[in-house]
């Protein structure tokens, strides 16, 4: 598939058919996010992959809300076969920008103009759910609650210097209903675009 062809179709899928997706698939996905950028190279990211039904039920109910989180959303996304869980680690970008090329052996949190660790992540995740659309499965990133991370963490032996950024469902799409949040409309380039200085609209 073209580039811009498989960067209009991505959506984000909440809605999967109940059949399985080849491992090869799974394995493509997951190669073609390591060759995400990174600062410094660093690739301080981990993926735990969930692809058989027993570990998918062990993610759902380690990463529930207490009443389960049971909308009809999640109802569609719980029959997604596998679950990729993207996970950066601040502690790795400290510690290779503190190596004598880059020199900041403070690991001064403050010399980081943004949180480069979760940015190459979903970078990485990004890739990933391109790589779904081309394979022509569907996928969706999303959020695990704040207060589920521990509980999360625990379930799968993930170590104390890696969080998740967020988890991909993938599978066989289904008949997907609309997000509401897309009632917003996507935001056009003469709104988000600012040609040689803030509300420049052409080269002046
Ligand atoms: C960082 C991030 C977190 C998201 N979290 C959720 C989520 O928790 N649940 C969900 O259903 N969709 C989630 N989404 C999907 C967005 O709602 C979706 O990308 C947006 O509405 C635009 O729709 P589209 O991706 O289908 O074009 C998330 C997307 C991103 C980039």
């Amino acid at each position: 598939m073209e580039l811009t062809d498989v960067v209009r179709r991505r959506r984000m899928v909440r809605n999967f058919i109940d059949e399985p997706v080849a491992p090869d698939v799974i394995d493509r996905v997951l190669e073609n996010g390591l060759h995400a950028p990174s600062a410094g190279f660093s690739q301080g990211w981990a993926f735990l992959r969930l692809d058989e039904p027993d570990a998918v039920a062990r993610f759902w109910t380690a990463a529930s809300p207490p009443d389960g989180g049971t909308d009809s959303w999640s109802e569609g996304m719980r029959r997604a076969p596998v679950i990729i869980v993207a996970m950066s680690s601040k502690q790795a970008y400290l510690r290779r920008y503190a190596e004598p090329d880059k020199g900041w052996t403070d690991q001064d949190e403050a010399r980081w103009p943004a949180p480069y660790w979760d940015i190459d992540t979903g970078m990485a995740s990004m890739i990933m759910l391109l790589t779904v659309v081309d394979e022509g499965l569907g996928a969706c990133f999303f959020g695990i609650p704040p207060e589920r991370t521990g509980p999360f963490c625990a379930e799968f032996g993930v170590p104390d210097d890696y969080r998740p950024i967020g988890a991909l469902a993938i599978g066989h799409k289904a008949p997907d209903r609309r997000s509401p949040s897309l009632k917003r409309g996507r935001r056009t380039a003469s709104e988000v675009v600012h040609r040689g200085r803030w509300g420049g609209t052409s080269a002046e």
